[in-house]
């Protein structure tokens, strides 16, 4: 029997029909992907911010690389709250509640002209663009209440972009306890190697400041004869990494001279 052609039949094939099946297929993506990012957020920012505390932790040598426990099995929100997190005017050295320490975003701060400051290209040796006017700082102090660590986050370009970190500093604030950074642009096998764990171990001990107070730290090819004043100051540069050893040189200076926590470092010195 012939086929009757029904002018009402459904054309699966049409034009109309492969476009509404699209739009549906980009719809329900589209649903599914928003609504994984909303759900997501908040883990994201709680995981975010345990990295934070872990890098601060491995920077001040509480914490090893490849292990979320300390040596006495407590985890990073445990060891975390011996913290005291506190807000600085880098500009006086002095503590500030200027800002919620809880949300505050330093380096978004350092991006937006009110809260940060230009630097002259004479000042900026780290090749920040701008100076933020106000730092948090990780403080850790002993039963006694002496100063035991002080942990200040630091920045500064190499030569692929600008790496992230946490200079650990002792309470003598002489004395540099570990510098380690969380995230960076660097070759690996060659400026990466700047999270090499036994380039890492060359810097607890390493002191900060020459006898006028001036930021001496060096990273050298060559090191100076043991026991020498300068020798005190220096760290083997990585090798075939030239340009990220001097980032990292110029990003200790700096954040240890004036422009950085230097006035907040004489301000603990002088027992303020
Ligand atoms: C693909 C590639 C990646 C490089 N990555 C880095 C790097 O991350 N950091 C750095 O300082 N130099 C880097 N360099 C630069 C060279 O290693 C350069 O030759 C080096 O600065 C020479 O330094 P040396 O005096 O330490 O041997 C890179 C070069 C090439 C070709």
């Amino acid at each position: 029997m012939a086929e009757v052609n029904n002018p009402r039949k459904f054309d699966k094939e049409g034009l109309g029909n492969v476009l509404l099946v699209a739009v549906s297929v980009c719809l329900v993506c589209s649903i599914v992907v928003s609504s994984a990012a909303v759900m997501l957020k908040p883990q994201q920012q709680i995981n975010q911010e345990l990295d934070r505390k872990q890098n601060i932790l491995r920077a001040a040598g509480m914490l090893s690389a490849d292990s979320i426990f300390d040596s006495e099995g407590r985890g990073v929100d445990e060891i975390f709250k011996r913290f005291d997190v506190r807000a600085v005017n880098l500009e006086t050295g002095e503590y500030t509640d200027s800002v919620d320490v809880e949300s505050y975003d330093q380096t978004k701060a350092s991006r937006v002209s009110a809260t940060s400051r230009d630097l002259t290209t004479s000042e900026d040796i780290a090749t920040l663009g701008r100076r933020e006017h106000v730092a948090l700082v990780y403080m850790l102090t002993t039963e006694k209440g002496a100063l035991d660590k002080l942990v200040l986050p630091v920045r500064g370009y190499g030569l692929w972009g600008t790496l992230f970190g946490y200079l650990a500093i002792e309470g003598d604030l002489q004395t540099v306890a570990g510098l380690a950074f969380y995230t960076h642009k660097e070759t690996p096998g060659l400026g990466g190697e700047v999270d090499n764990p036994n380039w890492k171990a060359l810097w607890p001990g390493v002191s900060l400041f020459d006898e006028s107070g001036s930021p001496a730290v060096r990273l050298v090819k060559t090191r100076s004869p043991g026991g020498s004043a300068a020798a005190a100051h220096e760290v083997d540069a990585l090798s075939g990494a030239t340009m990220t050893s001097r980032g990292v040189e110029n990003l200790v200076r700096f954040w240890t001279s004036e422009l950085g926590y230097g006035p907040f470092l004489s301000k603990l010195q002088a027992g303020a």
